[in-house]
């Protein structure tokens, strides 16, 4: 290894450390032994212009970026590998290696001591696995990946670095029961729900953390221990987002299609900034589903933010006016509103007061400080 590598290495477990991610000794030692370049040879970066653009160790900026606190993208539209010969593309990410931070801050939220049996889903780049497998010893490892070319590509990498944890090929959803059960799920690759095989998969005792996928974001990440088929726990007081799995169908935005249509205009009682509220926008996410959001400020006009629900819905905030307009039969901005009531009501609280309980039928509940207080029920089931 180079100088200039070793200083990059130490730059970043330096950062990640001052960030408070790698307070545990273990971490920071499997942080500090496993080559991420091994696992990212090439990854797109993005372009001022929404666009990516494909980059590899012959590029001046990768091993910046690859010993950075950043994601990087290594998959388009589930099929795009970075090529850096080609020039910049349009794509939506569907592989990437995680957030260090993230994985690091998820990775202690398992809170293992040694010689549990984890599974992960969404393989990925196999980077994160090769952290398990370097903290758990590769026998106690499995993670599953839903595409066959990213799973094998995984396999080689983490060979490469001397770790053979079992990657399947297949749907994460699922689990994989023949190598339960599990101390702790992972998942690093988001769900809208969290499904019943990771319960019936992880002993009494156990946990699974993940993120649940909202179109609105929210990061909603849970921590839930498990018992008897049921998981329960509190969201973590830091935010945390990952691409969807594959079988879900995202909400879009429909601007060309909304801007020819005329809804009905009233005074907002919100500003469209209570949407990333760390904590508020926890529970607008959760409970608002199936709507999206875009910034735009027409030519001459005010700074908007508008919503696109999946039925065609729409609403378009003018903070600068405290007008909203809306279209279609959700009105989407009166749902934002009355959850943000909600959460005033409840004395504003902070993200990690909320939590989940699953039952082994998949119903989602979800409550403030105790079990008892269900604030709303099953809105984790939708798709
Ligand atoms: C954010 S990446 C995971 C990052 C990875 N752990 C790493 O260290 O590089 C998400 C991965 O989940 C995979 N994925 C999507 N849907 C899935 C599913 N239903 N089952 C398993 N993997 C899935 C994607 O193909 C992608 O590789």
């Amino acid at each position: 290894m180079t100088e200039q590598r070793a200083e990059d290495i130490a730059r970043f477990l330096a950062g990640l450390e001052a960030d408070g991610y790698l307070s545990d000794p273990a971490w920071k030692q499997a942080f500090g032994a496993v080559p991420r370049h091994v696992f990212l040879p090439a990854f797109f970066l993005p372009l001022p212009d929404g666009r990516w653009q494909a980059i590899d160790a012959s590029h001046p900026d990768y091993w910046a970026n690859v010993y950075a606190d950043t994601t990087l993208t290594t998959q388009l539209d589930g099929t795009v590998s970075p090529d850096p010969d080609s020039g910049p593309l349009s794509g939506t990410g569907t592989c990437s290696s995680t957030q260090p931070g993230l994985m690091a801050l998820m990775l202690d939220a398992l809170c293992l001591s040694g010689g549990e049996r984890v599974l992960e889903i969404g393989t990925g780049t196999g980077y994160n696995a090769a952290l398990l497998a370097h903290r758990l010893g590769s026998a106690n490892v499995a993670s599953v990946e839903v595409d066959p070319v990213v799973a094998d590509l995984a396999r080689q990498r983490l060979a490469v670095c001397g770790y053979r944890p079992t990657v399947i090929t297949g749907d994460g959803e699922q689990g994989w029961p023949e190598g339960g059960p599990y101390d702790r799920i992972i998942a690093t690759v988001s769900v809208p729900a969290v499904p019943p095989a990771w319960l019936a998969q992880v002993r009494d005792g156990g946990a699974i953390v993940v993120s649940l996928w909202r179109d609105l974001g929210g990061g909603p990440l849970v921590r839930l221990e498990v018992n008897a088929g049921s998981g329960q726990g509190f969201f973590l007081a830091e935010a945390g987002g990952f691409m969807p799995v594959r079988a879900v169908n995202r909400a879009a935005a429909a601007l060309p299609t909304a801007v020819k249509q005329t809804g009905t205009t009233r005074p907002t009682r919100h500003p469209s900034h209570v949407l990333h509220h760390p904590d508020a926008g926890l529970w607008l996410a959760l409970r608002v589903t199936g709507v999206t959001w875009l910034g735009f400020t027409p030519d001459g006009g005010n700074e908007q933010m508008w919503l696109f629900a999946s039925d065609g819905s729409w609403a378009a905030v003018d903070d600068t006016a405290g007008q909203v307009e809306q279209y279609g039969p959700r009105e989407v901005w009166d749902e934002i509103e009355t959850v943000f009531d909600r959460w005033c009501d409840a004395g504003s609280p902070t993200r990690d007061r909320l939590g989940l309980t699953v039952t082994d039928t998949g119903a989602h509940r979800f409550w403030l400080d105790s079990p008892n207080a269900v604030v709303w029920d099953d809105a984790g089931a939708r798709r």
